[in-house]
C-alpha cells in the first residue's frame, strides 16, 4: 500500500492528537489524586509499601523528562541531579520518605515544566523512524507509566487513613447476575502482541499456545463466595493452604481480605476509600492476595488460571481463530463494556457489563479487579527488553505472580487482553480478586 503525503499528515495528526489526549488525562488524574490531600499527607507515608504520594509525583515527572525530553527530544535535562532520588531500584518504598525530595510545591512545578518541553517535543515529532518513535511508543509508555503510578497512588488513598477525599459515582449493578462456568474447547490461539503499537515489552512477541480445553468461571469470585470461605472456616482449615500460604496465612494472622470488618451481629463491612458501606454480595472480591485465592479455589474444589488460559477465555474468537484487542472486540473500551479508568472507586456487580463478555461468555475480564493466575512472570519466547530491561526483565523468574484484566482502577490506555501485572503473591493492597477454573470432566468433552 502507498501512503500518499496528504494521508501520511493526517495519520500523524491523527495520532499526535491521540497521545495529548492520554497525556492529559493522565495528568488530570495525577493532579486530581494529589490535589485531593493536604501538604503534610503528601509526604506522610501511609504504608510501608507505598511511596509518600509527592514521591509518586516527581517520579512520574521524571521518567518523562528522561525519555520524552531528553531521549526523543534530545534537550538538555531539567533536573539532572534528582535523576537518582526517583529511581525507583536505588531507594526501597519503605526509605523514600526519609530522602531530601522535592516539597509538594517543587514537584508541581517540575512535573509541569517537563510537560510543557514535552508539548513541544510532540510537535515536532514526526512519530517514526526509530523503535522509540514508531507509532508513538515513547508517549505512549510514559502515558502508561503515569496512569500505573496514578493507579498506585489510588491504592495509597485505600491505605490512608481519615475522613474520605475521593468521591465517585457508584458502579452499576447488575440487572440479571450471570454466574456459571464456560468450557474453552482444546486448541492453539495466540498469544501476546507484535502489532499493538503500545504493547509494553513483556506483552510481546506473538507467539502460539496450544492448551488442552479447561473451565473457566463465566465471572469473577464474589463478596458473598468468599464470606462463605470464611463462614466454613476457610481461613483455619491447614487442608486448603499450601504450605507458603498457611506460614503467611499464620504469621500475618489473615482472617478476611483487607479492609474487611464484621460487626456484632456477624455482617461484614468494607472500608473504601474512607467510607465503611456494608458488603455488595454480588461484587468481585478485592483487596485478597494470591494464597487467599488459593485456598478459596482449594475449598471450591477447583483452581485459578493459568495465565495462557484467562488469555485465552479473554481474546480468542473462535469463529476467526484470531486473538482479540479485548474480549469484546477491538474497538476501545467504553462505559457499557468495562469498569476501568477508576469512573467508580469500586468494582461493579458481576453480570454489569454484558457487552463487555467474550465470544465464549466470559464476562468482565477487562476491569473491576485485577485477577490473580497461576503462573509465575517469565519471558515469551522471542522476549527482548525494550526500552530498559527495569521495566520487565529484572522482574521474570522473581517471586511474583501475574495479574490480568485490569482494575475499576486501570486506566484504558493501560489495559488490553495482553496487558499483563505482576506483584509478590502475599500482597493484597492492589485492586485484586480471582476467578477460578477447572479441568474438564471427561463428559464434558
Ligand atoms: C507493572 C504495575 C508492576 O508499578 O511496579 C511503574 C509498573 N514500572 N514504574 C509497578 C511500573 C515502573 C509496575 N507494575
Ligand atoms: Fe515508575
Amino acid at each position: 500500500m502507498t501512503i500518499s503525503p496528504a494521508t501520511d499528515h493526517t495519520e500523524v495528526e491523527r495520532l499526535r492528537g491521540h497521545i495529548a489526549t492520554v497525556l492529559t488525562r493522565a495528568r488530570a488524574r495525577t493532579t486530581a489524586l494529589t490535589d485531593a490531600v493536604d501538604e503534610a499527607d503528601l509526604v506522610a507515608q501511609h504504608s510501608r509499601l507505598m511511596s509518600p504520594l509527592v514521591w509518586d509525583l516527581a517520579h512520574i515527572g521524571n521518567q518523562e523528562e528522561l525519555w520524552l525530553v531528553r531521549d526523543v527530544g534530545g534537550r538538555e535535562p531539567v533536573r539532572a541531579d534528582i535523576d537518582e532520588l526517583y529511581d525507583a531500584f536505588k531507594h526501597a518504598r519503605a526509605n523514600r520518605p526519609a530522602l531530601p525530595l522535592l516539597d509538594p510545591n517543587q514537584a508541581r512545578d517540575y512535573v509541569g515544566v517537563v510537560r510543557d518541553k514535552v508539548w513541544d517535543v510532540l510537535d515536532r515529532s514526526i512519530l517514526r523512524g526509530s523503535p522509540l518513535l514508531d507509532g508513538g511508543f515513547a508517549f505512549g509508555m510514559i502515558a502508561q507509566h503515569e496512569q500505573q503510578h496514578d493507579e498506585t497512588m489510588l491504592a495509597t488513598h485505600q491505605l490512608r487513613s481519615g475522613p474520605a477525599v475521593l468521591t465517585a459515582p457508584a458502579p452499576p449493578a447488575s440487572g440479571t447476575p450471570v454466574g456459571g462456568e464456560v468450557l474453552i474447547p482444546a486448541g492453539e490461539f495466540t498469544m501476546g502482541t507484535s502489532t499493538d503499537p503500545w504493547a509494553l515489552d513483556n506483552e510481546r512477541p506473538a507467539h502460539p499456545v496450544r492448551l488442552p480445553a479447561f473451565v473457566i468461571d463465566a465471572t469473577p469470585v464474589t463478596n458473598e463466595q468468599y464470606a462463605a470461605f470464611i463462614a466454613d472456616g476457610g481461613y483455619h482449615r491447614r487442608d486448603l493452604w499450601s504450605e507458603r500460604g498457611w506460614a503467611h496465612r499464620t504469621e500475618s494472622e489473615l482472617t478476611a481480605p483487607q479492609f474487611w470488618e464484621s460487626d456484632p451481629a456477624g455482617n461484614w463491612w468494607r472500608r473504601i476509600f474512607g467510607v465503611m458501606t456494608p458488603l455488595r454480595p454480588h461484587q468481585p472480591v478485592v483487596h485478597v492476595c494470591w494464597f487467599e485465592a488459593e485456598a478459596y479455589a482449594a475449598w471450591a474444589g477447583k483452581r485459578l488460571p493459568s495465565e495462557a488460559e484467562w488469555e485465552k477465555a479473554a481474546r480468542f474468537d473462535p469463529t476467526t481463530g484470531v486473538s482479540r484487542r479485548y474480549p469484546w472486540g477491538d474497538a476501545e473500551p467504553e462505559a457499557d463494556t468495562a469498569n476501568l479508568g477508576q469512573r467508580h472507586l469500586e468494582p461493579a456487580d458481576v453480570g454489569a457489563y454484558p457487552k463487555g463478555a467474550s465470544p465464549a461468555g466470559v464476562h468482565q475480564l477487562i476491569g473491576d479487579v485485577w485477577e490473580w493466575t497461576s503462573s509465575g512472570f517469565e519471558a515469551y519466547p522471542g522476549f527482548r527488553p525494550f526500552p530498559y530491561p527495569e521495566y520487565s526483565d529484572v522482574f521474570f523468574g522473581g517471586d511474583y505472580r501475574v495479574l490480568r484484566g485490569g482494575s475499576f482502577g486501570t486506566d484504558p490506555v493501560a489495559c488490553r487482553g495482553t496487558f499483563r501485572n505482576w506483584d509478590h503473591p502475599i500482597r493484597r493492597q492492589i485492586f485484586a480478586g480471582f476467578r477460578l477454573a477447572r479441568d474438564p470432566r471427561p463428559e464434558e468433552l
